[in-house]
């Protein structure tokens, strides 16, 4: 089919969006081998302070990965670094084997497929639950091709599975301020998922949520590895044990130990900094 008629053919599509309006992860990300991010040899400094220290992390594709560590270990900093909000002073942080993310820019990163949610939510509290996936659908491009454009079918389907994915399917309708916190905090990640990421980092998920909600956030993470690696910093111990496989403790910048919960809580020098204080 020609140029010319692949364009007057999606015209006559009227429900059907122009493709460079669906966000697509980069189309370079190459996890051949399994590995989605490298970040190797990573240090920073705030005023001489080092609050990243030769830091080398590893997730592979599909992993839910737990990092703990005190406070000012630099778990949020880490993530600072991998979303392109802090650039390190040396060190390098690859995406895939062929995306550097260190040569990007926060909106760039977002748009390769790395989502990030804050602690606080940032839903649209007026728009209605539904809204607020279909403006997150547009993502880092703004929302101007969402104003204009109807949603197809199989943009209503991927809402509609986003919905059930993260409990919210009876509230579709519902305005978001009318959400409990931990409602909000499932649709904030809803509207990562809108953006298909390939890399999920999650900072604090449960904090400020009822023992009830921390459950349902376990099963919500869980469900989501497979499909999207996905980092969760968090200090509830309880949390963590509940949903990690692998768990990585920072401490003073670089990683202290890594391994299963069982094999952390037992490791005296993690004690010696962290659970055993
Ligand atoms: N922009 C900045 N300027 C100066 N210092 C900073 C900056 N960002 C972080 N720091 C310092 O770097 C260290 C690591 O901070 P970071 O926020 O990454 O820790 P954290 O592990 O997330 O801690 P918490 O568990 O309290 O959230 C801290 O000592 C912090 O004060
Ligand atoms: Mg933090």
């Amino acid at each position: 089919m020609s140029i010319v008629t692949s364009y007057i053919d999606s015209i006559r599509h009227r429900d059907r969006v122009f493709d460079f309006m669906v966000p697509q992860a980069d189309s370079r990300l190459d996890i051949r081998n399994g590995c989605m991010l490298y970040v190797e040899d990573v240090s920073v400094s705030f005023d001489g302070f080092k609050a990243i220290n030769n830091l080398n992390l590893y997730i592979d594709e599909g992993e839910l990965r737990c990092i703990i560590g005190p406070n000012g270990a630099g778990k949020t900093t880490m993530m600072d670094i991998i979303t392109g909000k802090t650039k390190p002073d040396t060190g390098s942080a690859w995406f895939g084997q062929k995306i550097n993310l260190l040569e990007m820019s926060e909106p760039e990163i977002a748009q390769a497929g790395i989502g990030r949610k804050f602690q606080k939510p940032t839903v649209f509290e007026e728009q209605s639950v539904f809204d607020n996936l279909e403006l997150a659908m547009a993502g880092p491009r703004g929302v101007l091709p969402t104003l204009f454009s109807k949603l197809n079918g199989e943009q209503k389907d991927h809402i509609e599975e986003v919905l059930v994915q993260i409990g919210l399917q009876e509230h579709g309708k519902a305005r978001s301020g009318a959400l409990s916190h931990g409602q909000k905090q499932w649709l904030e990640i809803g509207m990562l998922l809108m953006q298909n990421p390939r890399l999920l980092l999650v900072d604090e998920p449960v904090a400020g949520m009822t023992h009830q909600e921390m459950d349902r956030t376990a099963e919500l993470l869980t469900s989501l590895a497979g499909k999207h690696s996905v980092i969760v910093v968090e200090h509830d111990m309880d949390f963590v044990r509940s949903i990690a496989n692998k768990v990585t403790v920072l401490h003073q910048g670089s990683v202290l130990a890594e391994g299963t919960m069982d094999q952390i809580q037992s490791d005296a020098r993690v004690k010696e900094v962290y659970l055993g204080e």
